[in-house]
C-alpha cells in the first residue's frame, strides 16, 4: 500500500497538484509562444559556439559570473534596456532570474508579509494574484480604461487607503501591453503613476515581460526609466521574446531591495546553459528576431478577430491589443465563463474564464482571455467555431454563426 503523506503535509500548502492529461487541441490558454517563431537555427549555432568557446565554466556554479548571473547577459540586457525603454543600468543592477514568475516571487519574499495591502490593475495576471493569495496579502485592485490602469481610480484608493493607516507595500502593474487587457500606459499616465507612488511613498512592481510586443515597435519609456525616486523595481523576461520554456528572466533593482531579493535567490544561481545561449544568440539577433516575431503574433491576432466577429458576431466584444499575445473578450451578460471553460474543454478547446484574471469575479464573469500566438491559423478559426457552438448550445449566444469559416479550414 502506498504511503500516506496527507497527514504530514502542513496546514495552509497549496492544493495538490492534478496530474497533466496532455495539451487540448485547440489550446487558447497560458502565454505560450508561436513555435514557429523559435528561432532554432539562430540558439543551436550559439549553443555550439559558446560551449566550444566556455562551457568548462559550467564546472562552477555561477559560472564565473557571482551570484547575479552570466555576466554577458546583464550586459546585453544593460544595452537592450537603455536603448529600448530608456533605463539607465548596467549589468550590476540586473538579477537573472528563472523566468518572471521566480522574480514575482523574489518581490514577494523581500516585501510581504501575511495581512500586507499591496495594489495591482483589478484585471490582472493570474500567476501574479494567486501568489497574493497563498500569502494571505489584501489585494485592491484599480478599474483599467482603453488607457490602461486609470489614475484617478488609483489616487482614490491610495487616499483611501491612507485615511485607515494602511499603507501598500506596492503597486504591482503591467504598464505595457497589459495582460490581460492588452492596453499600455502613456508618458503623461507613467507621470502621473510614478507622482502618486512618490507622494504616498509606495514603490512600483513594474512586470514587463509584453513590452518586445509592441506592434507599433515604439514603447513608451519604462517607468522604471521615469523614477527619480528609485522606488521601481522592474521585472523582464526572455519567456515572450524567445521562449517561455526557458524559463529565463530578469530584475533591473537598486541595490537597497536587489541585495534583500538575491538573499532570497538560494537555489545558487539560475539554469546556466539557457543564460550562455541566449547572451550568445541575443548579442547578434535579438533587434532582427523581434520585429519578425511580432510580424506573425501580428497576423495571428487578425486571424482571430475575423473568426470571432464570424462566429460570434457582435456577441463577442473586444478591445483590439496594442501588441503582446492575448485578446480580452467580452460575452454578452448570461455567459458564464467559468461554465463555458469546462464544457469547451471537454470539447477539446481550452480557454482562460475572466474570473481567474481579475481582483473582481463579478465583472469579468461573462470574459475570456484567448492567446492567440500558440495556436497555428486553421485552429485558431476552427477552434473558434467549436467554441461558439458549445456557447450557443450552453448560453444560446451566439445566436446564428457563420460557418463559412470552418469549411475553409
Ligand atoms: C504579466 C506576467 N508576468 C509574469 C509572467 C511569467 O512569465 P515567465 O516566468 O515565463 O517569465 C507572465 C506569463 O505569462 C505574465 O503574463
Amino acid at each position: 500500500m502506498a504511503f500516506d503523506f496527507a497527514p504530514l503535509v502542513p496546514a495552509g500548502s497549496p492544493a495538490p497538484a492534478v496530474k497533466w492529461t496532455g495539451s487540448p487541441k485547440f489550446n487558447f490558454t497560458g502565454g505560450n509562444n508561436d513555435p514557429d517563431a523559435v528561432p532554432l537555427e539562430g540558439l543551436m549555432a550559439a549553443a555550439q559556439s559558446v560551449l566550444a568557446r566556455e562551457g568548462r565554466t559550467l564546472s562552477h556554479y555561477g559560472l564565473h559570473s557571482g551570484p547575479q548571473g552570466y555576466r554577458p547577459l546583464r550586459d546585453f540586457l544593460g544595452l537592450k534596456l537603455k536603448r529600448d525603454a530608456g533605463m539607465a543600468c548596467t549589468a550590476d543592477d540586473i538579477l537573472i532570474v528563472s523566468g518572471s514568475l521566480q522574480a514575482l516571487d523574489l518581490v514577494n519574499g523581500a516585501l510581504l508579509a501575511r495581512g500586507d495591502t499591496i495594489i495591482c490593475e483589478r484585471d490582472c495576471y493570474q500567476g501574479t494574484l494567486t501568489r497574493y493569495q497563498r500569502l494571505g496579502v489584501n489585494v485592491v485592485g484599480i478599474p483599467l480604461d482603453e488607457g490602461g490602469l486609470r489614475i484617478d481610480a488609483l489616487g482614490e484608493a491610495l487616499a483611501e487607503l491612507k485615511s485607515r493607516n494602511v499603507r501598500p507595500k506596492f503597486i504591482y502593474t503591467i504598464p505595457t501591453v497589459q495582460n490581460p487587457t492588452g492596453t499600455i500606459l502613456s508618458e503623461e499616465r507613467r507621470i502621473a503613476l510614478l507622482k502618486l507612488a512618490d507622494t504616498y511613498g509606495v514603490p512600483i512592481v513594474e512586470d514587463d515581460c509584453y513590452a518586445d510586443l509592441v506592434w507599433s515597435g515604439k514603447r513608451p519609456p519604462a517607468l522604471y526609466a521615469m523614477s527619480t525616486a528609485e522606488n521601481v523595481i522592474h521585472i523582464g523576461s526572455f519567456s515572450k521574446s524567445i521562449a517561455p520554456a526557458l524559463r529565463v528572466g530578469f530584475i533591473v533593482a537598486p541595490w537597497a531591495i536587489m541585495s534583500r531579493m538575491l538573499a532570497q535567490k538560494t537555489d545558487a544561481g539560475s539554469g546556466a546553459l539557457e543564460q550562455m545561449v541566449l547572451a550568445e544568440y541575443c548579442a547578434a539577433n535579438f533587434a532582427t528576431h523581434v520585429p519578425a516575431l511580432r510580424r506573425g503574433l501580428r497576423k495571428k491576432l487578425d486571424t482571430l478577430m475575423e473568426a470571432l466577429n464570424e462566429q460570434f458576431g457582435t456577441a463577442a466584444e473586444f478591445e483590439e491589443p496594442k501588441g503582446g499575445i492575448f485578446l480580452w473578450v467580452k460575452l454578452p451578460d448570461q455567459v458564464d465563463t467559468l461554465k463555458l471553460y469546462q464544457k469547451a474543454l471537454a470539447a477539446g478547446v481550452a480557454i482562460n474564464p475572466g474570473p481567474e484574471w481579475s481582483t473582481d469575479a463579478v465583472h469579468t464573469r461573462s470574459r475570456m482571455r484567448l492567446c492567440f500566438a500558440s495556436p497555428s491559423h486553421a485552429e485558431i478559426r476552427e477552434g473558434i467555431a467549436v467554441l461558439a457552438d458549445i456557447c450557443r448550445k450552453e448560453f444560446g449566444v451566439p445566436e446564428r454563426s457563420a460557418n463559412i469559416q470552418r469549411e475553409r479550414v
